[in-house]
């Protein structure tokens, strides 16, 4: 039986991607797959239904005729419902965040895979939404942070005298954060960046930024490249010396992350305070808490004259291109698992298929999430 792929219109507020660009398609179409796509799927990110017709997609009314139709569904978001159990999804379910709503998942019957879930090894490089959502999101905070500066970022001489050049400050150099270094940087700004894996000084120096040298005991690096949680001794050290940073800054991006938690706060409301009038605050963990005490998702919050912006879905609001990398990752994903003869093949003794199906057979499968939904983890 020829693969059949289908793509959901995005149902999420606010949510502009779409799964499958057409030219996505074009690869997926090559593998000798049919495409159904629900009408309207890729509008609010730029490609017009035209462009899939013009590829030979097949329609589908509704979400649900998609899920009847497709053996292998693509979403951005994944909806909890309307799945059956010959369906095998594919696409952003935060299961680690959110246990439960697996479990609801499940209840369909239906395989899930998590994009978040892909582990992060070199052949699994070109799968990586994680990553390839976090250089959007890095480059756009900087761009939110620009924009809500009373300043300009480049040095300027003019005959109306000199203007110096902005201050930046990226805590956090994960993917975002070099990211947003680099877009600082290219904006003119003087930058300098910070992480607690040590590891990184070197690839902010590489962008041309300064590495903010706060010391503390012990390391930050944990398994798999992540940051680990800090001890309180270890956060109290890190703050007095941040907060002497801070003061000098014109606009502080904050990335900072660690796996399956709320974010760890890098700003207190006191260090907040302590920064200059209209200064800029953006913070990119905004979704997972905020690396600022005052950030609220969703808002800007104008404290003591700082302007702290928490986005919500930075990715969405730059839909062309976050589509384009996303769906790239999802068919790469899929070639994966799909036999030279182009016939579809889970493999759990892959770890990539393995350690990012989530559900399968009516139950959740995924130790890591099985684990938060034990008992004992219920009741904390
Ligand atoms: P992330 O989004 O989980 O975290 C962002 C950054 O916050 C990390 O660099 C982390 O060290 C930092 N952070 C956490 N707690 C902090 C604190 N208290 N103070 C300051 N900074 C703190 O991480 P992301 O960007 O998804 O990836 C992190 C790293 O993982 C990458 O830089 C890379 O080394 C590795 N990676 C490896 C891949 C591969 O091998 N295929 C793919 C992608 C990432």
């Amino acid at each position: 039986m020829a693969l059949i792929v289908g793509v959901l219109k995005e149902t999420a507020p606010g949510e502009r991607r779409v799964a499958l660009t057409p030219k996505a398609m074009d690869l997926l179409v090559k593998m000798g797959a049919e495409i159904w796509v629900e009408r309207g799927a890729g509008e609010a990110a730029g490609f017009p239904d035209g462009e899939y017709e013009a590829r030979g997609c097949k329609w589908a009314a509704s979400a649900q005729e998609v899920s009847q139709r497709a053996q292998v569904v693509f979403a951005v978001r994944v909806p909890l419902q309307g799945f059956h159990s010959s369906n095998i999804v594919v696409g952003f379910c935060d299961p680690l965040s959110e246990p439960r709503q697996m479990v609801t998942f499940a209840e369909t019957g239906a395989t899930l895979f998590s994009v978040e879930m892909v582990p992060r090894i070199t052949r699994a490089q070109s799968m990586d939404a994680l990553s390839s959502m976090a250089s959007i999101a890095g480059y756009k905070a900087v761009l939110l942070g620009a924009d809500a500066l009373p300043r300009m970022f480049p040095m300027m001489m003019t005959a109306a005298g000199t203007i110096p050049a902005a201050k930046a400050l990226v805590l956090g150099a994960g993917v975002a954060g070099l990211q947003a270094i680099a877009t600082a940087r290219r904006l003119g700004a003087v930058v300098m960046g910070y992480d607690v894996r040590a590891a990184v000084k070197e690839q902010i120096e590489s962008l041309g930024a300064k590495f903010l040298d706060i010391r503390i005991d012990g390391s930050g690096e944990g398994e798999g490249g992540y940051a680990k949680q800090l001890t309180e001794a270890q956060i109290q050290s890190q703050r007095d010396q941040m907060a002497a940073a801070l003061k000098q800054q014109d606009v502080v991006i904050t990335t900072a992350a660690v796996p399956g938690r709320r974010a760890p706060i890098l700003i207190t409301k006191a260090m907040a305070e302590a920064m200059a009038p209209g200064s800029v605050i953006v913070d990119i963990a905004a979704e997972r808490g905020g690396n600022c005490e005052l950030t609220r998702a969703g808002e800007t919050v104008v404290h003591n004259g700082v302007s702290i912006i928490g986005p919500v879905n930075i990715p969405s609001s730059v839909p062309y291109h976050a589509s384009l990398m996303y769906s790239r990752n999802l068919v790469t994903f899929l070639k994966n698992m799909v036999t030279k003869e182009g016939a579809l093949k889970l493999d759990t003794n892959d770890e990539i298929v393995r350690e990012s199906m989530v559900a399968h057979g009516g139950k959740v499968v995924h130790p890591r999430v099985q684990a938060l939904l034990s008992p004992a983890k219920v009741n904390a």
